[in-house]
């Protein structure tokens, strides 16, 4: 509150002429002046107007003095109240200062007096709102600090990481170039095509990485668009099948009927769900133990919600396992994965103010539900 604002000011006390030539000087020093004739209306107003300074009578009757600054004091510490003490009111002054009365001036009241206490009043509420705002800024700044500390601190793990998994992915393209800079050599061209197979693939992980790194290492806000849900679908799908074409893996798929519309970032969730679907043809690739492999995708309505699920019969998960892989770089894949996928899947389902969920049985196989909000709320 700057010094130009009228501050309220609550009066309290039971005789007339008390609160009218009190209440008219309050009002020239520049104070906006609330009445009450006692405690049970002072409290009333209280409630209502909320005046960072309360002036009253110690004496009253019914409610006296003591009893509206502790009833005050109890609500909005913070209020500052003066007593006013008749002579021989010591006893009861000594009483109002331990319930945290600011300060008591006694009657007949002297203007010096009134103004010195009323100062001290507004220094303390003007201390305490500054070290409010300070406190408050403190509070933004540690938050920042920590923030910043924090994606500092993964970016510094990440780039470990990546160093490491690009320097194997590097060595395989040089491998796979060799089997290419022979075969051509040699005249061999199974070799050629094998060394051709490796490079493509290496681009691939290499490009994959990338787009993972990119996202997570740049902020990005959400782009929602209105989007035909089966379109999606279809869409997803249509890049799934190409990818399990080669392995021998079932792919099949259980759509609702009228999925109706969604609002979400969809090249987002579109890679949140390629990360999932990855991940599901590389268990049932591991997978040695089952001759068959399936992966189905299947797309649910409810009223707020689009629920995807995907589900494989591929090596699946222990309860350990299942607890890390939401966790930046955690990968049970040694050199082949990079940990990232789940993370930045998680990440992107959750700034859409959705959640995965995961149920998985070790040698079972897994099924991944991601549960996305139709709108934004
Ligand atoms: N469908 C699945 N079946 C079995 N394990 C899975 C499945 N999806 C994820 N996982 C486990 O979660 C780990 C983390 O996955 P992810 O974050 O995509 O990293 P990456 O695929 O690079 O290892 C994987 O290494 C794997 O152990
Ligand atoms: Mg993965």
């Amino acid at each position: 509150m700057g010094t130009n604002d009228k501050m309220p000011l609550l009066l309290v006390d039971d005789e007339e002429d008390i609160r009218e030539v009190l209440g008219l000087s309050l009002q020239d020093i520049g104070y906006t002046v609330y009445l009450a004739k006692n405690g049970e209306e002072a409290l009333k107003i209280f409630n209502e107007k909320q005046p960072p300074i309360v002036l009253t009578d110690i004496k009253m009757e019914g409610m006296d003095g003591i009893d509206l600054l502790r009833k005050i004091k109890q609500d909005s510490p913070e209020t500052e109240v003066i007593m006013i003490t008749g002579h021989g009111d010591t006893d009861l002054a000594i009483k109002s200062l331990k319930y945290e009365a600011t300060d008591f001036i006694t009657k007949p009241i002297n203007d010096d007096a009134l103004e010195v206490a009323l100062r001290r009043a507004r220094e303390k509420i003007s201390t305490r709102e500054k070290l409010k705002s300070y406190t408050t800024n403190l509070e933004a700044l540690l938050k920042e600090k920590t923030e910043l500390q924090d994606h500092l601190s993964s970016l510094g793990l990440m780039i470990g990481s990546i160093s490491h998994g690009m320097k194997g992915l590097l060595t395989r393209l040089d491998a796979g170039l060799y089997d290419i800079r022979i075969g051509v050599e040699k005249k061999d061209y199974d070799r050629v095509e094998e060394g051709y197979e490796i490079v493509k693939d290496m681009l691939a992980r290499i490009k994959k990485m990338t787009l993972d790194i990119l996202f997570y290492a740049k902020k990005r806000d959400l782009v929602r668009k209105k989007l035909d849900v089966l379109g999606f679908c279809n869409d997803v799908v249509g890049v799934v099948q190409p990818m399990i074409q080669n392995q021998q893996i079932q792919f099949s798929q259980k759509l609702d009927e009228s999925l109706g519309e969604f609002e979400v970032d969809a090249d987002s969730i579109h890679s949140a769900l390629m990360n999932i679907f990855e991940n599901s043809i590389d268990a049932c690739v591991e997978d040695k133990q089952k001759k068959d492999h399936h992966i189905i995708f299947s797309v649910k309505k409810t009223r707020a919600y689009i629920e995807f699920f995907v589900e494989d019969n591929g090596v699946g998960m222990d309860k350990n396992t299942c607890k890390k892989i939401f966790t930046l770089f955690f990968s049970a894949k040694d050199k082949k994965g990079t940990g990232l996928g789940l993370f930045v899947a998680n990440k992107i389902v959750q700034q859409h103010g959705g959640l995965i969920e995961v149920t998985s049985e070790y040698g079972q196989g897994s099924c991944f539900r991601l549960k996305i909000p139709k709108k934004s709320s």
